[in-house]
């Protein structure tokens, strides 16, 4: 097929991209750079690489043509840069998002596969699992965007029959992460000994989901017909201070563990307790991720850090 995917250089775009590339297919790549190129040569040299804004209708208009499905995974990430740069935030969703609808549209791309966030449910409650049925109480510029464009690309089914998949991530985590994230934060901090900064008591949970799972995800749903909202969960619940000290055991760090309060622009960010269920994904593909935080960390270690 030829796929389109719109923040291909990024974390999850570059290996979705290696992934799709080492499937066969043909790969187009839409990224304006802005947390620069992580594709690597070998697989940037098997693509077409155009580097563009998601808000310039015209680009995304031409560069769709003749695409059997779009990747739609452009955003401005990472709690500390979105607190600081709201409206770009926003613009680059709801402005991206719907110069790849309209280019969809118009060049009859039979399928969106859109990058949304476990973010959307902000402090939803929940007794076990979140499932995407639960009311989400999206409060950030991000999420707020987030859950629009999910709502948005639902309406253009409805009215067109363009199928549309919304992916709700839940903590990505793998190869190719920089430290805007927090695993990549604590693996740099603990090989250089350095404290490990943790946020407010270290209590609050994350589903953390590794990055080859979730590319296998993205790839079974690629044939989904119709319009879903799909959680990508591990369904594993870690706080925050275990992660810390699992990554100190597995890279040997004699860091210290430092408890910190959160910065104030934060606030909105910080949830208590999030965990996803898997099985809407596993229902509609056979598959869930499986690979757990500590297999994840081990690889990821072993790739990126060890010296
Ligand atoms: N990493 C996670 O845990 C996670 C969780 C939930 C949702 N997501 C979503 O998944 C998608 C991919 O996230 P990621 O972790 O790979 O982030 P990333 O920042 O590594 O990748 C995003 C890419 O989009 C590009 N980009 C930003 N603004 C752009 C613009 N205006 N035009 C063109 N390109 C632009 C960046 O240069 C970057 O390469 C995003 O939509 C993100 O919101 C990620």
């Amino acid at each position: 097929m030829r796929i389109l995917i719109t923040g291909g250089a990024g974390f999850i775009g570059s290996n979705l991209t290696k992934r799709l590339v080492e499937d066969g297919h043909e790969v187009i790549v839409i990224d304006n750079l802005l947390r620069g190129n992580k594709l690597s040569k070998d697989i940037f040299d098997r693509i077409t690489f155009i580097q563009g804004d998601v808000r310039d209708a015209d680009l995304i208009m031409q560069k769709t043509v003749g695409c059997d499905v779009i990747f739609h995974f452009a955003a401005v990430l990472g709690v500390d840069i979105v607190a600081d740069n709201p409206v770009e935030t926003m613009d680059v969703e709801v402005i991206g998002t719907r110069n790849v609808v309209m280019a969809a549209l118009a060049n009859n791309i039979k399928k969106i596969m859109y990058a949304s966030t476990s973010g959307i449910y902000g402090h939803s409650a929940f007794e076990n699992v979140l499932t995407e049925e639960i009311l989400v109480d999206p409060r950030t510029s991000y999420a707020m965007a987030k859950r629009y464009n999910e709502i948005y690309l639902a309406s253009h089914h409805e009215e067109k029959g363009i199928n549309v998949v919304s992916l709700r991530f839940f903590n990505v985590y793998g190869y190719n992460q920089d430290n805007r994230m927090v695993v990549p934060r604590f693996f740099e901090q603990a090989v250089a000994n350095d404290p490990l900064t943790v946020f407010g008591s270290g209590k609050q949970t994350r589903d953390f989901t590794y990055i080859d799972d979730t590319v296998e995800a993205c790839i079974r749903l690629m044939d989904a017909k119709g319009s879903h909202i799909v959680n990508i969960a591990n369904e594993a619940e870690w706080c925050i201070e275990d992660l810390a000290t699992q990554i100190k055991e597995i890279t040997g760090s004699k860091s210290a563990i430092q408890y910190i309060e959160a910065p104030k622009k934060r606030y909105d960010y910080e949830v208590e307790r999030r965990v996803g269920s898997s099985d809407k994904l596993l229902e509609m593909t056979g598959y869930k991720p499986d690979t757990t935080l500590v297999e994840g960390l081990k690889k990821i270690y072993a790739i990126n850090y060890r010296k």
